[in-house]
């Protein structure tokens, strides 16, 4: 695990992938006089890393904000106190399938959330999974949890999606490259921090996406990044999506 501090009380805890793994992971954390906020909880292992650094530092961890209720972002909350807050999407109920201590509280789309300096807003962008939202911190980041998915060293992930949610990922990016910005966060990867990269990692998404629907998943998977400037890693998601 890697601890970077990417801003005033703002952390970065990172995994690379384990071998054999599609990809590694990135929790972030907010830091509020001794009170400690973090974006996702990963596995169980990463959960625990992260806890025990909080904990080794005299802070408290009090919040779990997630960015959806993948397995991969709500199973570490098994290793993690009972009494926290955890924060998500309303549509949680959706996805959430592991049984956890905690309680969810629903967050606010119109009202936000304030955690010491930070000034926290969310939006829905369904299509990962339902219950999916990115998360706004200060206007200057944007966690946008899995809708941008990448190695440890930035190589793209094919955008995992079920059959049904195309249209809403494809609608969610379509979305998020309206909003023009220039500091992503993603659970899944290195941060993009200029916003050519951003589009470039957008458009390469919604072009293997809309070359999929066009074809009712009809194509092949070389027809279906035949348009996209990079390479992918999971060309797995991609027969997984086929058989949804
Ligand atoms: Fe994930």
């Amino acid at each position: 695990m890697i601890v970077d501090q990417i801003g005033n009380n703002f952390l970065n805890f990172r995994f690379p992938e384990k071998e054999g793994f599609t990809y590694g992971f990135n929790l972030y954390a907010l830091v509020n006089n001794t009170d400690v906020m973090i974006i996702d909880a990963g596995f169980r292992t990463q959960a625990k890393m992260v806890y025990n650094d909080i904990v080794s530092k005299g802070l408290k961890l009090t919040h779990v904000l997630m960015t959806h209720f993948h397995p991969d972002h709500v199973n570490g909350l098994v290793a993690l106190p009972e009494d926290i807050t955890v924060l998500g999407s309303p549509e949680y109920h959706k996805t959430l399938r592991k049984r956890i201590a905690q309680t969810v509280t629903p967050v606010s789309f119109s009202k936000g959330f304030k955690f010491g300096e930070f000034d926290l807003s969310f939006t829905a962008a369904p299509g990962h999974s339902p219950c999916s939202i990115l998360i706004d911190i200060n206007g200057q980041h944007l966690h946008v949890g899995d809708n941008i998915m990448s190695r440890y060293d930035g190589k793209a992930i094919l955008p995992w999606v079920e059959y049904h949610e195309l249209a809403n990922h494809i609608a969610s990016l379509e979305m998020l490259k309206a909003m023009n910005r220039d500091r992503v966060l993603l659970a899944h990867g290195p941060a993009l921090l200029n916003s050519r990269d951003i589009n470039k990692a957008i458009e390469n998404r919604l072009s293997y996406l809309r070359t999929v629907i066009k074809t009712s998943g009809k194509c092949t998977y070389e027809e279906a990044i035949s348009e996209c400037s990079c390479e992918y890693e999971g060309e797995e998601f991609f027969e997984q999506l086929k058989r949804d």
